[in-house]
């Protein structure tokens, strides 16, 4: 029973392989690379795993995701939709989210970037901001995720909608079902994306979008680089539409040097570490979903790649 792990990054991919080697003994856990006799893969653990690996494993019971999106594996168009996709979702991954959901949001309500200016100048500029609950954010996707950032934000006191194809929203945040969209864009100062990306998600953070937003609204995208048209993005940050942007995801990671977004005076940049899975409590989860699968259990996490997410 092997487990072959896929990873870009060579360090992590090394960390991982320990990690989970210790946590799940019965099997041998490798580097997808090293592996030879490719009918003894039973689970694959990756993170954006290259075209046509996945489909190379005749006896590939799941693969599991190290994220909670699953569009890196869905992106392979060889990807045997029969062989469930578990996604990695837990408690610090949700924790690390909402904690940086709250960072950003405060930062662009209590305006941190325009005192950071003042600053520079040597500008003693005091700004009054207004309180939280006048201060309307809008959560887009309200999953796992997105209702958890949702209800941070609400004990911070901010007033919260959040929107999703059902509408359905935890006591205290506005719920907008799909098809009021126009609405709920036209009542958020600021605006986060949690969405899944799938191809109705894909590019909706676009100039259309930010038209009906109020002008000078703001922008968190947690979510994935695909959400955004970034060239909409300059243009609506040119004419004041967004006045600002807080970046996680991008469409090309890690970006590109020389991308007009490095030195945008509007943007503000993370280098996709919003909510990063870690092999210690990530590998926690994975090894018990696996655990799961061989006792013939269902995980929680468990879809397919055709489900869209
Ligand atoms: P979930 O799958 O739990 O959330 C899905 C939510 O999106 C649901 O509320 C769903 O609505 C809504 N939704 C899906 N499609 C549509 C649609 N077409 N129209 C309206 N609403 C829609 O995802 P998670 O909360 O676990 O994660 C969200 C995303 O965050 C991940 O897919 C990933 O891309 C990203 N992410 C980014 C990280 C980072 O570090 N930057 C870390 C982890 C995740 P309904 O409930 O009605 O079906
Ligand atoms: C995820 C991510 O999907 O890290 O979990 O982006």
């Amino acid at each position: 029973m092997t487990i072959a792990l896929s990873l870009p990054n060579p360090e992590k991919l090394a960390w991982w392989v320990d990690h989970l080697g210790t946590l799940l003994p019965d099997h041998e856990v490798k580097p997808a690379s090293e592996i030879t006799a490719k009918d003894d893969v039973t689970y694959a653990v990756v993170w954006q795993p290259p075209s046509g690996l996945l489909a190379g494993y005749p006896n590939l019971k799941a693969t599991i995701s190290i994220g909670a999106g699953i569009d890196h594996i869905a992106a392979d168009p060889g990807y045997p939709a029969a062989i469930p996709v578990v996604k990695t979702i837990g408690p610090d991954m949700t924790q690390r989210m909402c904690e940086y959901v709250a960072l950003h949001v405060l930062n662009l309500h209590r305006q941190l970037p325009d005192l950071q200016t003042a600053q520079s100048a040597g500008d003693w500029r005091q700004i009054v901001t207004p309180t939280a609950p006048n201060r309307k954010v809008g959560v887009l996707g309200l999953g796992h995720l997105g209702k958890s950032a949702a209800l941070t934000l609400h004990s911070l006191g901010f007033d919260v909608a959040g929107w999703s194809r059902s509408g359905k929203a935890p006591d205290g945040i506005e719920g907008f079902q799909a098809a009021k969209l126009d609405m709920f864009l036209a009542r958020n100062d600021i605006l986060v994306c949690l969405l899944p990306l799938t191809s109705e998600t894909k590019g909706m953070l676009c100039t259309k979008t930010f038209a009906k937003m109020p002008t000078g609204a703001s922008l968190i995208n947690a979510a994935r680089g695909a959400h955004l048209v970034e060239d909409d993005l300059i243009a609506a940050l040119e004419t004041g539409q967004i006045s600002r942007a807080t970046l996680d995801v991008f469409n090309t990671e890690p970006l590109p040097k020389g991308h007009p977004f490095w030195n945008h005076p509007k943007v503000l940049i993370t280098p996709h570490i919003a909510s990063l899975i870690d092999p210690v409590s990530g590998g926690e989860v994975i090894a018990a979903n696996i655990r799961m699968l061989e006792a013939g259990e269902t995980p929680d996490a468990l879809t397919h790649v055709g489900r869209g997410y």
